[in-house]
């Protein structure tokens, strides 16, 4: 037990019990070219945009985008609505295919793309360009105008950016669900957005069999009374039944499609799409992204912390169904003439080195893909890495949760050649795009630290009382300034957009995570709020617990959440899969490494072996159900056995 019994910090800071001391430098040869070179030049951009970010965001809109009107005021601000660059007109669509047509990427490839199968097709810019005006004006066919939502539940293909694209050239609000959401997630999305249009395929390959989407969809408009059409793309050829005059095949459209369909001039705060996100309770909300801001943040964003070039291939292995692939398949990428790769499948298809192949394959410059991902990896072994030759590779990022140090090691190591530097990007939905991350050729890293905020963005940390904690402690998150990529609200529920982000620290938008900052201002995302553990009055973050058991040789991956305890207050509870055996001597041993790794006081109470950690669609662990476990019952006695949670998972998935 632990002896310390009195807390010592002030309210509501948490305490850290991580020690990582490992730097790593910006490698000479990467910092030779990349466009931030220095971490004097990284400061000055940043205290530049901290002195009038207004100013500085106004400057790079007027350079950045392609204006059909200019825009008068840079920043309406009446907290909790900010409004960028008002007046102006633009299109993102326009941004990311019309603005490379006269230049050197016209025929440059915007997308490689290749299916689950192996199949394998690009489009140059000029040929996106040619679809998706095509789409659009199919769209418009269908009696969609500005301001219709269009919900999109496609696979992986290229044809699903070609849609996203589509509606923004027509001022259609896009509201793409990912693939494997069942027919009631989809129904209450498209309810809540009064979708007007559905776009889906017959399926999608994944793991070798076909996803029968279009039987989804046929079930999720069942009970979606404002969808009046529906567009199918043939990619499996599994035959669908098509209800008359409500289903229409993507192929026919295309056929008598004109593609000259110029990009529709919109105001630089009209809707660009909405994205669902669940959050830690209750119903999904529809996060609201417009448009000229979001296009600036997320063009510029991919520019600085990707580096790019323009002779790289690019890969974000994240699927378009979220706000990675949002702004860092799509939106990003294209705006920044890059070429951006996507892969339809699953990692492990047909066998668990899908992905260096493809790397191999497409020659990859840059991969941007999740620590979830990365721990697969590990727990599938080397030898599947070891047979590539990943020599084309030079950056690497990560994104969607906190990198354990170790699996960072592995990554810097076996697939960055200890040569390609790691972005661990910090953002949210809600953000739009990355907040915090390392600027590969400026930003020494720390193994687990998103390091710093980008320029013009703002962090703060307090504690419960809205204090700023100490220097090394940890507390709320909160951005105190507004920037052009922020959400500007919550479809349909302003109220609950109020009370979420603005409400508890007056000011400032709240992003519901925990962090601290170190004394080289490298910023410790700790997890969620709600996650924090409070042990004998000292609150721990779950990943600084997770990260110790996860660098024991014998973890493949851990999650800890809080029980109660009559003496503690909390007790530490960890779910944990292992490479090899479960036993009572490695329980035993896993506790005394996490006690000599970060202390007496984060050792975990309860150990249970589990076959795989629950996990939400997007990859994120599912503390509020292993919080139940964890409540539920003590420590099982038996310790061989691995429980399968997947059957909970799945049933709590579909209440969603
Ligand atoms: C978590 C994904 C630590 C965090 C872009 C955030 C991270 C939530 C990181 C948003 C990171 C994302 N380090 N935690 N690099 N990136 N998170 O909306 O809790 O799917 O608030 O957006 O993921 O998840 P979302």
């Amino acid at each position: 037990m632990s002896d310390n019994t009195e807390s010592t910090t002030t309210a509501g800071q948490i305490d850290t019990v991580m020690h990582e001391s490992r730097l790593f430098p910006p490698i000479g040869e990467f910092v030779a070219k990349a466009r931030i070179s220095s971490l004097d030049q990284y400061q000055q951009l940043w205290d530049e945009a901290k002195e009038s970010p207004v100013d500085f965001w106004a400057k790079l809109a007027q350079e950045e985008l392609h204006w059909f009107r200019p825009f008068e005021t840079p920043l309406k601000w009446e907290e909790p609505h900010a409004q960028w660059f008002v007046g102006g007109q633009t299109n993102a669509s326009y941004n990311c295919l019309d603005a490379h047509l006269t230049t050197d990427r016209r025929n440059k490839a915007a997308i490689i793309w290749e299916g689950e199968p192996g199949d394998v097709r690009t489009l140059t810019y000029l040929q996106l360009h040619r679809e998706v005006s095509k789409f659009a004006n199919a769209l418009k066919e269908l009696g969609v105008g500005k301001g219709d939502v269009v919900s999109i539940y496609m696979p992986m293909t290229p044809e699903l950016a070609i849609a996203m694209l589509a509606c923004a050239r027509i001022g259609a609000v896009h509201s793409v669900i990912f693939a494997g959401f069942s027919a009631e997630a989809i129904a209450d999305r498209n309810n809540d957005a009064k979708a007007k249009l559905q776009i889906t395929a017959d399926g999608g390959y994944r793991r070798g069999k076909v996803l029968p989407l279009k039987e989804t969809i046929d079930a999720a408009l069942e009970k979606s009374p404002t969808v009046e059409n529906c567009i199918v793309l043939r990619r499996t050829n599994n035959n669908p039944p098509m209800q008359e005059g409500r289903d229409h095949w993507y192929h026919n459209l295309m056929e008598r499609a004109s593609s000259d369909c110029p990009a529709t001039p919109l105001e630089s705060e009209d809707s660009l799409f909405i994205l669902y996100t669940s959050g830690s309770t209750g119903k999904p909300k529809g996060i609201r992204h417009t448009t000229a801001g979001y296009n600036l943040y997320v063009k510029k964003t991919f520019e600085w912390v990707f580096d790019i070039r323009e002779e790289d291939v690019y890969w974000c292995t994240a699927d378009c169904g979220w706000i990675t692939g949002h702004s860092y398949i799509v939106y990003g990428p294209l705006s920044a003439g890059a070429t951006t790769m996507m892969y339809e499948g699953a990692p492990n298809f047909p066998a668990e080195n899908r992905f260096w192949e493809l790397v191999e394959k497409h020659q990859v410059n840059i991969l941007y893909t999740a620590p979830t991902a990365i721990r697969a990896f590990i727990k599938w072994g080397d030898h599947h890495v070891e047979k590539h030759d990943l020599s084309s590779l030079r950056l690497l990022g990560t994104v969607g949760e906190g990198i354990n140090p170790e699996a960072w090691m592995w990554y810097h190591e076996k697939i960055g050649g200890k040569r390609c530097p790691i972005v661990d990007t910090w953002w949210q939905t809600e953000t739009g795009g990355i907040m915090m991350s390392p600027l590969p050729g400026a930003i020494p890293t720390k193994p687990g630290s998103c390091t710093k905020p980008l320029p013009g963005i703002l962090p703060s940390i307090v504690d419960e009382e809205n204090q700023p904690v100490e220097v090394g402690h940890g507390g709320m998150l909160c951005i105190s300034h507004p920037w052009p990529g922020m959400l500007r609200g919550i479809w349909g529920d302003e109220e609950r957009y109020k009370e979420q982000y603005w409400s508890k620290v007056p000011g400032s938008y709240l992003t519901g995570d925990n962090a601290r900052c170190d004394d080289d201002g490298y910023y410790w995302i700790m997890g969620r709020i709600d996650d924090v553990i409070n042990v004998s009055g000292h609150r721990l973050s779950t990943i600084e617990v997770e990260s110790a058991l996860v660098s024991h040789p014998a973890v493949a991956e851990a999650a800890v959440v809080g029980r109660p305890d009559d003496l503690k207050g909390q007790a530490i509870a960890a779910f944990v899969t292992v490479t090899g055996e479960a036993s009572e001597e490695l329980r035993q041993e896993l506790r005394l490494h996490v006690r000599k790794e970060i202390g007496a006081l984060a050792q975990p109470d309860d150990i249970r072996f589990a076959a795989a950690v629950p996990k939400t669609r997007s990859g994120k662990i599912m503390r509020r159900l292993l919080r139940d476990i964890a409540c539920g019952k003590e420590t099982a006695g038996d310790t061989s056995t691995l429980e399968d949670y997947s059957v909970l998972v799945s049933l709590r998935d579909e209440e969603e």
